[in-house]
């Protein structure tokens, strides 16, 4: 995985002075060195609001069921003209009884590859795939996604869509140029209350949006313990080798779709970022492990918090944080603030103030039944009672694969296109960037390259 070292990192550095002296910038008006889009490739089209032909049936494949994956199997199994023909994951005992789920469910036993950690080319080439959903770690992400796309499937792609701009920039050409879809599966922007602030946001009772606010806290300091197999395992070299924010698009996701950011309304332009001390892991290594254990012989870099805010291209703000380390509470914040109102998560709260006469009080708690009855989203009206029975982080994953299923088989735009995908992900390389550089400001790719303002906004879809 490409990670920038410390080396690299004084190199960006370097160049990025130098060159803001070649062309007389000040240290204040560089924006760092992701700004610039690449030529499009010969033969690209637009994938803003892409429909791919309607299939009657989808021949689905899985790459990577440890986890997530393993969820996503057992939820496409409850779903109407989905074909699971092939499971792929290096190792073999989690493909075998993901393959064992399905002929459980009385369904022909999926080909399993599983012999090496290219095996998924096996597949691609095989299988004759519509979609593939890939849930392994993130250096995965953006070879697996080309790979089935180049193989003629849709790639959906776990959060976050990858870790470094150039991969970004290789899911966004290959989409283009094959024509599949790449939707990073950003399973948030279908919770109930995220769906119910879109609606209320599209109806216009918080006005003129101004600011929002997202983050993933999260205590994941548990994870450490995961020494071979789970999420654990993978994901801590990310705060030895990185500093920045890591995670950033469960509680950005639904904040973007608000103000419609790549979608016709606004972009997210440029972003500053700044982390804390990095404590907790060190001392969750001390207490959990030998002094001469692995996990007490490197150095956590990642600052246990992570604050990031971007400006967009309207004008707007949207503070971003990461914390997985601290001890405190869940929350993604998922705070929108306009001229007329404000609505907020963890709880959940609505301040809304349509007289100009102020909103000093919260509505909370059962105060909230109104809302829900009046503007509840109608996908939500329609999937949520399955959803909640099937599970899954409340019924969000369900209404997401759910969706995914829908708009293939009805030859419809997805919610979630491969430039939102890259936008919401791009955080991360970018805040590592800004702490690297002082918190001096990096302008986001626009991975539209200019069509943004023609992309329709999320319909609100029943
Ligand atoms: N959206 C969410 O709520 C959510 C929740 C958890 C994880 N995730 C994301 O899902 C992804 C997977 O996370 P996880 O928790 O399932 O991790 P995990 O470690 O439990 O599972 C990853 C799986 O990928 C397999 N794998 C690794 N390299 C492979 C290769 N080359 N070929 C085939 N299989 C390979 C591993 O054997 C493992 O079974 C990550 O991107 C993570 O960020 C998202």
């Amino acid at each position: 995985m490409p990670k920038p070292t410390n080396s690299r990192r004084q190199f960006l550095k370097t160049a990025i002075g130098a060159s803001a002296a070649a062309t007389g910038l000040t240290a204040c008006q560089t924006t760092g060195p992701f700004g610039r889009a690449p030529h499009s490739p010969a033969g690209a089209r637009y994938m803003g609001d892409f429909a791919a032909p309607a299939l009657d049936r989808i021949r689905m494949g899985f790459i990577g069921v440890g986890g997530r994956g393993t969820g996503h199997v057992a939820q496409m199994l409850l779903m109407d003209g989905v074909d699971i023909v092939a499971i792929c994951d290096d190792y073999a005992p989690v493909a075998e009884s993901a393959a064992q789920r399905c002929e459980d469910a009385g369904r022909t036993r999926p080909a399993v590859y599983s012999e090496h950690e290219r095996s998924f080319e096996d597949m691609i080439a095989d299988m004759d795939l519509d979609a593939v959903i890939i849930s392994t770690p993130w250096r995965w992400h953006a070879p697996m996604g080309v790979a089935a796309m180049e193989g003629g499937a849709h790639a959906f792609i776990e959060v976050p869509i990858t870790t470094t701009v150039d991969e970004m920039w290789d899911l966004v050409n290959t989409s283009e140029q094959t024509g599949r879809h790449c939707m990073m599966m950003e399973n948030v922007n279908y919770g109930r209350d995220e769906l119910l602030f879109l609606n209320m946001v599209r109806l216009g009772l918080v006005g003129e949006i101004t600011h929002g606010e997202a983050s993933y806290i999260h205590d994941l300091r548990w994870q450490m313990k995961e020494l071979d197999r789970g999420e654990g395992s993978w994901r801590l070299a990310y705060h030895v080798n990185t500093d920045g924010n890591l995670y950033p698009t469960h509680g950005l996701g639904p904040v973007a779709q608000y103000m419609n950011c790549e979608r016709g309304g606004d972009r997210f332009e440029r972003l500053v970022s700044f982390s804390s001390p990095a404590f907790g892991r060190q001392l969750s290594a001390a207490r959990d492990f030998p002094a001469e254990h692995e996990r007490n012989q490197q150095t956590y870099q990642c600052g246990d918090m992570n604050t990031s805010i971007i400006k967009t291209e309207k004008g707007r703000t949207i503070l971003v944080q990461h914390d997985t380390t601290s001890p405190r509470p869940y929350t993604r914040l998922n705070m929108i603030s306009g001229t007329k109102g404000t609505m907020a998560g963890f709880p959940t709260r609505i301040a809304l103030d349509p007289e100009g006469k102020g909103a000093h009080g919260w509505r909370q708690g059962g105060e909230l039944a109104e809302f829900y009855e009046k503007y509840e989203h109608p996908l939500y009206t329609r999937v949520g009672e399955e959803a909640v029975k099937a599970g899954g982080h409340g019924g969000m994953d369900f209404i997401m694969l759910w969706r995914m299923v829908y708009c293939l088989r009805n030859g419809l735009p997805l919610d979630q296109n491969v430039y939102e995908g890259c936008a919401w992900s791009a955080v991360s390389p970018l805040s590592e960037w800004s702490v690297a550089n002082g918190g001096m400001p990096a302008s986001f790719p626009d991975f539209t390259r200019g069509r943004w303002t023609e992309t329709k906004p999320l319909d609100i879809v029943g």
